[in-house]
């Protein structure tokens, strides 16, 4: 027996629970559920994530403090997991006292190992707020282009970044007043110290899906910095413990103490199990010494990579902790192929889905769709109900529906005492072997591809034989018996393998199947001279009516709550966000090979190389790319690059741009134009 500690990341403690962060919480249930129906000993953990600015704005909006915030929203968050049918073993918050000891006790393992140093930093101050203001807080004119109301990161315009306190004309976005510059001391984790750790620890026993560990890649060849891990006052949050006396006081950044929240949680578990049975013991699944006796693994989003692929192992190696065993990145989710949008009705509260629809429809709908790749998953709801309906409803629980009846009404509820189809009943046994691989290795669109054809062989089966036929004639009392208990045989065996996606049915499938057990091993044991009861309708069709009422009430729900989606907590990690796009857009893109007839200087612009491009038109185009701390001109002229040439031009101090030029990396550390081989053609497409 394994012995398995899982978790999926800590919402945020100011938002709603919606269908995008449903596809995590349903993963992990799934896998957590099928590691247990195979006998392992898998306790799932998780937790609200309740410290930041955002929440602590947030309180301040709704009038009430911080910690009546965040008990509301983790009871709320709660209520829909439980709807979901997410079975925790335990649900915490980071707001807890297990978290101080832990984030403290990591501080200070790492202070000590000397991976804690302190710099002083300029930041944009809200004089009125008397706060500083993260870059998402802070809106002006972009220094490069001049465009206005761009955030302090980067500008949506020309796609230049920057140090908000290099905005023209800022002002906060929480009061409107104009920031002021002011210094001071940040605490920061040494992360570079551990990259020769974090190349081998990504590389090494399949911690990370391939894609993942290509990225991290890029990361460290773009470098790695020290992490900021503090904020100033006012912030909701933990103190900094051991700062010099008479200094303000500092507080750990929300994301250093957030990923602590895992074993926070874990701890909470372990103190409510103590002197039970089922007793856990922490350091068997957290000190560096256990790390080969225990597994840990953290199922995540794709854009909180960078967070537990290399702070939380190295702040873990670092303070003498055991590091993840793995850590599974999802993609994101798309309604009816598009981001989700409120005004179309499908940003989707957990809730407002709930109202409408079986929360089990969708646990499948995802189900069939989850991979082990990063891959985006599309809810089209469509599909949806086209999947359910002919899978679940017409294919799986119809076996049961058109098979109990006979066995209820004409043998008292008794099943053969012997199989009449042994080599059909064996093969749909056999095949559990893979279905149980399947899911340990998060390939669940293969699981119910599986299960699926299990079904259908049965449906084949009972189609051949026909025993609702064959129940009229004479003197077949024995075939309809066999037939009807080989396809109850089946049903069960269904039921063995939908029970991690569909808790409740299965459950109520045991019933009238007359069993206790659902654990994989259990259908080894057939079901023969087994009594079985009345067989009730276990999941009914989605009606088209009930999508249609959940799209309005999620249109109408976020019409009038003033409520967003919790914010996100990212000010100064490189993960990427995903902003999505359908392919229709995409191929909106016109890409054309262009030849680089001249690239200059650009005077009066230090960031600003101007070229002028061959793009197969009658004239030449003129583009600004903001790479020229990257290139010296002549290393690009004659060169040919990809231009994007339906991008709409842009006036900037220096001229009309009239398109641009693509290239590669980190626009902080590292650009490289994308160039071509000659032998491309000026003014062919890319497609
Ligand atoms: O991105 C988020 O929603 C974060 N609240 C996730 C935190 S996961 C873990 F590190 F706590
Ligand atoms: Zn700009």
């Amino acid at each position: 027996m394994r012995e398995i500690l899982v978790t999926s990341a800590l919402p945020y403690a100011n938002g709603y629970i919606h269908l995008g962060h449903l596809v995590e919480y349903i993963q992990t249930d799934i896998w957590a559920r099928a590691m247990k129906a195979q006998g392992h000993q898998v306790t799932y953990v998780c937790a609200d994530d309740a410290h930041g600015t955002a929440i602590m704005l947030k309180a301040e909006d709704n009038g009430i403090t911080p910690e009546e915030q965040i008990a509301s929203v983790k009871a709320s968050h709660e209520a829909d997991f439980a709807k979901f049918l997410i079975e925790f073993d335990n649900y915490h918050s980071t707001h807890s006292a297990e978290n101080k000891h832990y984030s403290e006790l990591i501080y200070r393992r790492l202070n000590s190992a000397g991976h804690i140093s302190t710099r002083d930093v300029e930041q944009l101050f809200d004089p009125e707020k008397q706060l500083f203001l993260a870059d998402r807080f802070v809106k002006g004119e972009c220094p490069e282009c001049g465009s206005a109301d761009q955030y302090g990161d980067n500008c949506e315009v020309c796609g230049t970044t920057y140090d908000a306190t290099e905005l023209k004309n800022p002002r906060s976005t929480l009061s409107d007043a104009t920031p002021v510059l002011k210094v001071s001391k940040h605490y920061f984790f040494d992360l570079p110290e551990f990259e020769q750790f974090l190349q081998d620890w990504t590389r090494s026993d399949k911690r990370l899906q391939p894609s993942v560990a290509n990225k991290l890649q890029e990361w460290f060849d773009a470098g790695l910095a020290s992490w900021d891990i503090s904020r100033d006052a006012p912030y909701f949050g933990f103190k900094i413990p051991d700062t010099p006396e008479g200094e303000p006081d500092k507080y750990f950044y929300v994301w250093l103490d957030a990923p602590v929240g895992y074993m926070a949680s874990f701890q909470n578990l372990c103190d409510k199990r103590a002197g039970t049975d089922n007793a856990l013991d922490f350091d068997r699944y957290w000190a560096a010494e256990n790390e080969h006796k225990t597994e840990v693994y953290h199922f995540i989003g794709k854009d909180i990579v960078y967070f537990h692929a290399l702070f939380w192992p190295a702040m873990l190696a670092g303070s003498e902790f055991r590091t993840p065993t793995g850590v599974f990145a999802h993609g994101f989710l798309m309604v009816n192929g598009e981001k989700m949008s409120k005004s179309r009705g499908t940003f989707i509260k957990a809730e407002t889905y709930a109202e409408h629809l079986h929360p089990e429809y969708l646990r499948y709908y995802f189900a069939s769709k989850l991979s082990d790749k990063v891959e985006d998953i599309n809810l089209d709801l469509e599909d949806f109900m086209q999947k359910v309906n002919s899978d679940l409803v017409g294919k799986v629980v119809n076996i049961a529906s058109r098979s109990a009846g006979f066995i209820v009404k004409k043998y008292d509820g008794m099943l053969t005492e012997v199989c009449a189809e042994p080599k059909l009943l064996e093969d749909i046994t056999k095949t559990g072997d893979e279905i149980a691989a399947a899911y340990e290795n998060r390939e669940f669109s293969r699981a119910m591809r599986l299960i699926m054809q299990c079904a259908d062989k049965a449906n084949e089966y009972i189609d051949e034989k026909k025993p609702w036929a064959l129940a009229k004639q004479e003197g077949t009392e024995q075939e309809v018996q066999d037939v009807c208990s080989v396809a109850i045989n089946i049903f069960r065996q269904l039921m063995v393998y939908l029970a991690p996606v569909l808790p409740e049915l299965t459950h109520n499938a045991k019933a009238f199947l007359n069993i206790d057990d659902l654990s994989f091993h259990s259908r080894n044991e057939w079901l023969l001279g087994h009594q079985i009861n009345k067989f009730k309708p276990l999941m009914q069709r989605i009606e088209e009516k009930d999508v249609t009422a959940m799209i309005e009430a999620s249109k109408a729900s976020l019409g009038e709550s003033k409520e967003e989606p919790a914010a996100t907590d990212k000010e100064d990690n490189s993960a990427e966000q995903a902003d999505y796009i359908g392919i229709e857009d995409f191929s909106k893109v016109e890409m054309k090979v262009a030849h680089v007839l001249e690239c200059n200087y650009v005077e009066g612009a230090d960031k600003l190389l101007q070229f002028t491009l061959d793009v197969g038109e009658d004239k030449p185009r003129n583009v600004f790319s903001g790479i020229r701390k990257f290139y010296e001109p002549e290393q690009l002229t004659g060169k040919k690059v990809i231009c994007v040439t339906n991008l709409a031009p842009r006036k900037m101090k220096f001229g009309i741009s009239e398109g641009m030029v693509l290239s590669t990396g980190n626009p902080k550390t590292q650009l490289t134009v994308v160039t071509l081989p000659d032998a491309c053609v000026v003014g062919d497409l890319l497609a």
